[in-house]
C-alpha cells in the first residue's frame, strides 16, 4: 500500500519545490511592495545599458530647459522641499527614478507629465541625467530644525549610514541615492511615504528598517542627513 501514496505525494512535493524555487531568485520583499513595482533586475539592466552611451552634456542641458520651472536651472530645487534638489545625484538614480515614475511604479502626480515621451525623450536620459550629475551640490538646502542632532546622527549612523555613506554620498552602482545637500522638507516626506509603503519602488530592505520610525524619529534623522556635506561634489563656498 505504500507506492499509491507516495504517487500521491510527489506532484504535491513538486509544486512545493516550484514555489520555494521561485523565492530564490527574487528581492527581498518588504510586505505591501509588489514585486511588478519593485522591478529591480529589470531596471538594472535598463539603466546600465543607458549609461553605456556616450554621453553629450550640451544635448542635457537643452533637454533640461523643461524641467528648469520646478527643479531650478541649477538643479537646487526648493528649500521647502516641494522639488527635490537634482544636481549631483548619480546618473544612475536620476534615470532609475525617472524610469520608474514614467512606469507609474512611483506614484508621482506633478512630476507624471514631464516624465513623459512628449517632454522627455528617451534618448535624452543618458544626457539630462550626465548634465544634473555634474552641477556642483548648492549648500544653501533648506535645513531642519536642529532640535535633535545627536539623536539624528546616532539613528543615521546606526541605521542609514551603511547604504547612503558617511557623507551621504549614496552608491552610484548600486543605485542608492545622494542625501547631501536634499532638502530638509523633501526627505521628511519621502522617508515617511518610504516607511508607509507609499513610495513602490522603495528598497524593501529600507523600508524594515524604517518600520519601527516614529514621526520625530524621520525628522530628527532627516535634519541630520539636510546638514551631510559630499566634498566631491559640494559647490565651493
Ligand atoms: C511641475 C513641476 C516639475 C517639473 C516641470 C519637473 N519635475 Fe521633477 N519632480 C517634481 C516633484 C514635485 C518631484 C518630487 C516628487 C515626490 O515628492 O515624489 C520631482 C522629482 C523628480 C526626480 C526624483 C528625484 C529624486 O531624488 O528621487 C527626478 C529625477 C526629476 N524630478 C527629474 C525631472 C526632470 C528631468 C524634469 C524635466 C524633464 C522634471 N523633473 C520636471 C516636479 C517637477
Ligand atoms: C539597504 C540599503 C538602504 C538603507 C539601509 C537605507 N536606504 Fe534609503 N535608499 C536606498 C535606495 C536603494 C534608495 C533608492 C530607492 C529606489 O530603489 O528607488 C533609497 C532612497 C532613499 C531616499 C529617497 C531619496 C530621493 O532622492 O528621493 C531617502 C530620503 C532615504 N533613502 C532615506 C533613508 C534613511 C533616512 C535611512 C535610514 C533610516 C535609509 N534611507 C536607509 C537604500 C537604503
Amino acid at each position: 500500500m505504500r507506492m499509491p501514496h507516495l504517487l500521491l505525494v510527489a506532484p504535491l512535493l513538486v509544486v512545493v519545490f516550484t514555489l520555494q524555487g521561485a523565492e530564490i531568485g527574487e528581492q527581498p520583499r518588504a510586505p505591501g511592495i509588489e514585486a511588478e513595482d519593485y522591478v529591480w533586475e529589470h531596471t538594472e539592466d535598463e539603466v546600465n545599458a543607458l549609461l553605456s552611451v556616450e554621453v553629450d552634456y550640451e544635448q542635457g542641458r537643452y533637454a533640461y530647459v523643461y524641467c528648469q520651472g520646478c527643479h531650478r536651472a541649477d538643479g537646487s530645487g526648493r528649500q521647502d522641499g516641494t522639488y527635490p534638489q537634482l544636481a549631483g545625484q548619480h546618473a544612475s538614480v536620476l534615470i532609475k527614478q525617472i524610469l520608474d515614475i514614467r512606469r507609474g511604479s512611483r506614484d508621482n502626480p506633478t512630476m507624471y507629465p514631464f516624465a513623459d515621451e512628449h517632454i522627455l525623450e528617451y534618448d535624452d536620459l543618458p544626457h539630462i541625467a550626465a548634465y544634473l550629475e555634474s552641477l556642483p551640490i548648492p549648500g544653501d538646502n533648506g535645513k531642519g530644525p536642529g532640535d535633535d542632532l545627536a539623536r539624528g546622527e546616532r539613528l543615521y549612523n546606526r541605521d542609514c549610514r551603511e547604504c547612503h555613506g558617511v557623507n551621504g554620498e549614496g552608491d552610484a552602482e548600486r543605485f542608492k541615492p545622494v542625501l547631501a545637500g536634499q532638502h530638509y522638507g523633501y526627505l521628511v516626506r519621502q522617508t515617511k511615504e518610504i516607511r508607509d509603503l507609499e513610495r513602490r519602488n522603495a528598497n524593501p530592505d529600507m523600508v524594515l528598517v524604517l518600520r519601527g520610525y516614529s514621526d520625530e524619529d524621520v525628522e530628527v534623522v532627516a535634519d541630520y542627513i539636510s546638514r551631510l556635506v559630499m566634498p566631491e561634489r559640494a559647490a565651493p563656498r
